[in-house]
């Protein structure tokens, strides 16, 4: 580099390219520090990701982390045999993680990371499907029509699951009287083809925890009345890092018999930066053989069920990071910290006239409230999430899924990093949007309003 570069400011360097085309590789190429620069400036232009309240995704890790994140960004998760003690860490991580969640025999279940809840529930989901398969080609029986059994409040994952798998998907509707799966009517949705049933524990719409248990109970009934044996797979994306610390004595994950698979987000409340889930079965029997492939490693062989084959290792080492570093205490306060916080932004929406709560974030640490009935003409939520964006905060409003699709609500995702201190911020912002609001005039224009938010 000459004198003349080094001394000269960045984007006022004789000769330097700044103007990029956006959609064509460049000709020539740059200097690092304004590549660099430019490619900074652009993720600026996101906003910042603390004050996304819409997200359940990791937006923070402490300084060892991120260190750690550096020096491993390089490891290749599928490469077992290079990096054969990666490959053990995942293993200790997902055993960790299955004595979390009261597997009845650690060492005979079965568990991989993935790059998410969507990868996880995808193999539960396939799991669940070549079971039913094996079982009904045994007896002779047709395995042309497999269907699941949904909420109808159901993560995206799940409709990609049944549309990519030929899987038909049942959903049954949430209503006013039945704000989640909770075994209402199952009977009416099951049948010999019915590979499982998807309990959520966290709905991604509101992050209530659907009764894992009175679901189990209801198929108990269905397989007493009618001999059909259906397994549940519990999308635990939020709540599997959740209610192990913060409502350990709830019976949901494998203390429920027919509990046969769970997963979860690492990448949410496992505080992981996004890249990163987990799925366990209960025993190595709930996961068909036909599904796994050999991998060689050191000299052996490892079990390997994935969609990816290459994917980051890095994730994997910081959430075994975490779990030395935190351990149940650690797990437990920081969790608690940001319930403490949902519960208190809960209690301070409960009180606005202009609101009514749908959930209070006792479950995951999530809430959503709806527009008081009759309080207003003039404004929607839809404006309120466009007055909030004005002060750099993201809370999204989105209509409930079928059946309820004319109620709008919105919704809070608290995570670590959302203090008090910033919460009580956040409430003044929130009382002077709505203060705004209200005193306008005439009413807020709505047309072409739509939410682009989509889970
Ligand atoms: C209940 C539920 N399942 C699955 C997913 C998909 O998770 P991921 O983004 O880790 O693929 C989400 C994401 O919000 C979720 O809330």
């Amino acid at each position: 580099m000459s004198d003349q570069n080094q001394l000269n400011p960045l984007f006022a360097r004789a000769g330097e390219a700044t103007d990029f085309p956006l959609n064509a590789l460049p000709p020539g190429e740059s200097l690092p520090e304004t590549a660099y620069q430019v490619v900074h400036d652009e993720a600026m232009l996101d906003g910042n990701s603390r004050l996304n309240l819409a997200t359940f995704v990791g937006t923070w890790m402490d300084p060892q982390a991120n260190l750690l994140y550096a020096e491993t960004a390089d490891k290749n998760m599928v490469d077992k045999d290079e990096y054969p003690q990666t490959a053990a860490i995942e293993t200790r991580c997902w055993k960790m993680i299955a004595g979390l969640w009261n597997a009845p025999d650690v060492d005979n279940a079965i568990g991989t990371s993935t790059i998410g809840s969507s990868e996880a529930c995808m193999l539960g989901g396939l799991a669940l499907k070549r079971r039913w398969q094996l079982r009904r080609r045994a007896a002779g029986l047709s395995t042309e029509k497999p269907n699941l059994i949904l909420s109808s409040a159901v993560q995206v994952c799940w409709e990609k699951f049944c549309n990519y798998w030929d899987v038909e998907p049942r959903y049954v509707p949430i209503t006013d009287d039945h704000k989640c799966l909770d075994g209402f009517e199952l009977e009416k949705y099951v049948d010999e083809d019915t590979i499982g049933v998807v309990a959520i524990m966290g709905v991604t719409y509101t992050g209530v925890y659907e009764p894992v248990a009175a679901i189990a109970k209801a198929l108990d009934h269905i397989q007493a009345e009618t001999g059909l044996d259906i397994p549940i797979h519990v999308d635990g994306a939020s709540g599997g890092m959740i209610a192990p610390f913060l409502q350990p004595d709830l019976e949901w994950d494998f203390r429920v018999e027919r509990v046969a698979s769970i997963s979860t987000s690492a990448h949410k409340y496992g505080l992981v930066y996004p890249g990163l889930g987990w799925v366990v079965w209960r025993t190595v029997d709930d996961l068909p053989k036909e599904l796994v492939f050999d991998v060689t490693y050191l000299g052996g062989h490892m079990p390997s069920f994935a969609l990816n084959f290459s994917r980051p290792g890095a994730q994997v080492l910081l959430q075994y990071y975490l779990f030395l570093r935190l351990g149940w205490d650690g797990y437990y306060k920081v969790q608690k910290a940001s319930q403490d916080v949902a519960v208190y932004l809960s209690g301070e929406i409960a009180k606005m006239p202009a609101f009514d709560l749908w959930n209070d974030g006792t479950d995951i640490p999530v809430f959503a409230w709806q527009l008081a009935k009759g309080y207003t003409d003039k404004w929607n939520l839809y404006h309120l999430s466009e007055r909030m964006r004005l002060k750099g905060w993201l809370i999204p409003a989105y209509p409930m899924p079928d059946n309820l699709t004319d109620v709008v609500v919105q919704r809070i995702v608290v995570r670590n990093g959302l203090s008090r201190n910033l919460a009580e911020s956040l409430m003044l912002d929130i009382t002077e949007a709505v203060a705004y609001l209200d005193a306008l005039e005439s009413p807020m224009p709505t047309e072409g309003q739509v939410t682009s938010f989509t889970h």
